[in-house]
């Protein structure tokens, strides 16, 4: 008993002298491991009488959970001040404002679409989608463009089979639109989307865009198509500018015209933008061709219409002053950030 003390005594010392958690793990090897001090203790139990044997376990127990409640306490002690050192060291304000990501800007060919889209829109008209991978029926022949017809050689294709390719225009959404009004009501849409065609340079990529617009109704004439192109062109460019509707051909319109604008850059005075003529080529219009009404189910007695198409690349580069059309699909930050707007 005097040894179950003692050793009880020394535990309690080397305990009460250690100074981190290491030390206080061997000593609770050293005593209350395998071959342990207190365990040693337990294990001479076998040599004692029956008499002998309840006392002495009581006492080894005692003493074992003395000592380790002692240690517990002191191991819970340096864990708590561990935590608070690592609390103290490592304390960061989670109501601090988050460091910046810089934003990115909108593309000037979605601005230029954006602006498009509102003011139609605000004119009564639909906002139309059609596949990009189109079939010649939709691209062409549903156009007036019958399979081998001259006028085809305007645009390069991207065939992907005879029957399928890229489209070359947003016009074949014309004759889808007319389609699948199976009710045959008037229509006013536009077309914003992509286009591709079998070129490339600094004025042309092989993929583009374009935005065509189609009005069927009764009684429409050249007039509205001038006075819509008036107000969409002024709207993109300045209420300066001036329209001049020269004669032209394109299978679907009959008649058809180039449409020019006034040169923003000088007025119309003549600059390096316009190349000294003072007017920049911009759209493809006309008069919606009877047989493509007819072709498309609208009877061409009863109704009329008037189509136009412009490249978006070719509208964005002229408002913003961009020299090279692939810059607008390179996606270089640096670009992108000049157009960055507060009001976005
Ligand atoms: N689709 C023509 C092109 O890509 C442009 C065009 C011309 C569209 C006249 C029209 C139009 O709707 O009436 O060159």
């Amino acid at each position: 008993m005097d040894k179950v003390e003692e050793v009880k005594q020394n535990a309690l010392q080397e305990i009460e002298q250690a100074n981190d958690v290491a030390t206080l793990e061997a000593i609770k090897v050293k005593y209350f491991g395998k071959k342990g001090e207190l365990t040693a203790l337990l294990k001479m139990m076998g040599t004692l009488s029956a008499e002998e044997k309840p006392k002495f376990g009581a006492i080894v127990n005692s003493a074992k959970e003395e000592v380790s409640e002692v240690l517990n306490k002191k191991m819970d002690a340096f864990a708590k001040a561990e935590m608070d050192k690592k609390l103290q060291t490592e304390k960061i304000d989670v109501t601090l404002p988050g460091s910046k990501i810089i934003r990115g800007s909108k593309h000037p060919l979605t601005r230029v679409i954006e602006e498009i889209e509102d003011l139609f829109v605000s004119m009564g008209y639909d906002v139309v989608a059609g596949p990009e991978l189109e079939t010649d029926e939709y691209c062409f022949e549903r156009l007036n463009l019958p399979k081998g017809h001259p006028a085809r050689d305007m645009q390069d294709s991207f065939y992907i089979t005879p029957e399928y390719l890229l489209r070359t225009q947003t016009s074949a959404v014309q004759a889808r639109a007319m389609m699948a009004n199976t009710e045959k009501t008037p229509l006013r849409i536009i077309v914003p989307g992509k286009t591709y065609r079998r070129e490339d340079d600094a004025t042309h990529s092989h993929q583009f865009n374009q935005v065509e617009g189609l009005v069927v109704d009764k009684n429409i004439s050249f007039a509205d198509l001038k006075g819509t192109l008036e107000i969409f062109m002024k709207h993109m460019l300045g209420e300066d500018t001036k329209l001049r509707f020269r004669p032209s051909y394109f299978p679907f319109t009959e008649p058809s015209y180039e449409v020019d604008v006034s040169c923003f850059k000088c007025g119309g005075k003549g600059c390096n933008l316009c190349k000294h003529t003072g007017w920049i080529e911009l759209l493809g219009a006309g008069i919606v061709h009877p047989n493509v009404l007819s072709m498309n189910g609208y009877d061409p007695n009863e109704y009329s219409g008037f189509a136009f198409g412009t490249g978006l690349d070719r509208l964005a580069m002229f408002k913003y002053g961009i020299t090279d059309i692939r810059l607008l699909y390179e996606n270089d930050v640096r670009f992108l950030k000049q157009f960055d707007r507060k009001d976005d």
